[in-house]
């Protein structure tokens, strides 16, 4: 990340139709996990399609400092030399997760099974966001918290178990970061570590797990819900990873095509896992034309290429329950919101209020400062489409790469532009994203 420019701002103004077919980078959460997994494992891993952004630059140097060989070989493809279960060394300095809080999170888990002493770090932005929630299994597993800041932030000083033991965790929040940072810490331990969500999130974890040889049992839970059991101790093989496009990523292209009139795009090789799909099961309730067209499976995920055009939409009430398969989603969909005809209430969104930034807070005022009437009423947002958004407001980003992007994207829809400051911070996920949009013929100076 170049915090030297992260201050400059740019401006985005009303567009012509977008137009042309673009494939976003790949997917943040698939190739954080490719890395730890193949730190984790024996022999050689290679990836493709990796996303090249500044969060998982930041994973992969904390790789590095525990002992294992990651090198970068050619476009998006990277080669990881595992140091296998257990086998991480002691770093000689603090690891600094910069803005990623997945990056810190899994490897906290991955450190508790490991007699090493560990200091995780990052920037402003995740030394605000909270670490209890995976100190708490993890010490129940026998990690020790040599030192926290107030609250439960970083930086964290953790002590890795000798003996690590195999728990049963029920999630308290719907936290696909939690239930990996357990994983992985049972990876270390004899039997079996149990994670109970009641609410499935995403589970790219558990692929990748027995992708490289873990045995990993799944079973529902109620309506929402799963119970995710790992054998500990197992033996983790290397085995390529094929990284498909970022969903997350492809909602802010999306949504541009959706509001500007006679917009047409194609978005190539979008992963479809159901665990993350919420926002365009939204999307279509709002009337929205989107079209999957060549299904097809790569790395073990569904993908397809996704045809969107632009029309009118109209507001939905978004439940509760949805909320995990787009927890990333509700800045960007906000912006589609504001452009619709009629109320979108998106409820159950406490978790927004721990992301990079406070995005509850973040996205009402990204959209009050251009016009549109939102408000926040306990954990539901609340947005007044209609049909258009004025505009001309400034937008202070709090170090958070969604609201950038999202702001970036209304601004194309706007009456009088949007200015976005901070911008910098849109390399975490998205390198490329205002060249990617400049393509499609967004109007960005
Ligand atoms: C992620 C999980 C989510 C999500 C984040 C990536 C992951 O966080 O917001 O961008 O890769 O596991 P939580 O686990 O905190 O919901």
């Amino acid at each position: 990340m170049n915090h030297a420019n992260s201050a400059s701002p740019l401006t985005a103004r009303r567009s012509g139709a977008l137009r042309g077919r673009v494939r976003v980078p790949g997917d943040k959460s698939i190739s954080q996990r490719s890395l730890i997994l193949g730190a984790m494992a024996v022999g050689e891993t290679r990836i493709t399609g990796m996303l090249e952004g500044a969060d998982v630059f930041s994973t992969a140097n904390a790789m590095k400092a525990l002992g294992a060989v990651v090198e970068r070989t050619g476009d998006r493809a990277w080669r990881v030399r595992g140091v296998g279960v257990g086998g991480f060394a002691e770093p000689s300095g603090a690891l600094d997760f910069g803005n990623s809080g997945t990056g810190c999170r899994l490897m906290m888990g991955a450190v508790a099974g490991c007699p090493i002493t560990v200091t995780f770090d990052g920037d402003a932005s995740l030394r605000t966001r909270p670490m209890r929630r995976i100190l708490d299994p993890l010490e129940l597993m026998g990690a020790r918290t040599l030192e926290v800041r107030d609250g439960g932030r970083l930086p964290v000083v953790l002590r890795g178990a000798r003996d690590p033991m195999p728990i049963e965790y029920e999630a308290p929040v719907p936290s696909a970061q939690l239930k990996s940072a357990v994983l992985l810490a049972g990876l270390a331990a004899p039997g079996a570590t149990t994670v109970i969500e009641k609410e499935a999130t995403r589970d790219h974890t558990e692929k990748m797990l027995k992708h490289f040889g873990a045995t990993v049992r799944v079973t529902a839970l109620g309506t929402h819900g799963r119970r995710i059991t790992l054998d500990g101790q197992p033996e983790l093989e290397a085995a390529p990873v094929v990284v498909p496009a970022d969903p997350s990523s492809a909602a802010f292209p999306m949504i541009g095509a959706l509001i500007v009139p006679g917009s047409e795009i194609v978005l190539e090789g979008v992963m479809l896992n159901p665990l993350r799909t919420g926002l365009y099961t939204t999307l279509r309730e709002m009337g929205a034309s989107i079209e999957m067209l060549d299904g097809r499976n790569e790395g073990g995920e569904e993908v397809a290429d996704l045809r969107v055009k632009a029309g009118a939409l109209k507001g939905v009430d978004v439940p509760p329950e949805r909320a995990p398969t787009m927890i990333d989603e509700y800045p960007i969909l906000a912006i589609a919101a504001s452009f619709a005809e009629g109320v979108t209430r998106m409820r159950g969104l406490k978790e927004l209020r721990v992301k990079e930034s406070d995005r509850l807070e973040g996205t009402a005022a990204m959209l009050r400062v251009n016009g549109v009437e939102v408000e926040i009423e306990g954990d539901d947002l609340i947005v007044h489409g209609n049909g258009r958004a004025p505009g001309g407001g400034t937008v202070t980003t709090h170090m958070d790469h969604r609201i950038a992007m999202s702001a970036l994207v209304m601004g194309l829809g706007s009456e009088q532009g949007v200015s976005v400051v901070a911008v910098a911070f849109i390399d975490t996920s998205f390198p490329g994203f205002a060249e990617l949009m400049r393509l499609l013929g967004a109007d960005y100076s």
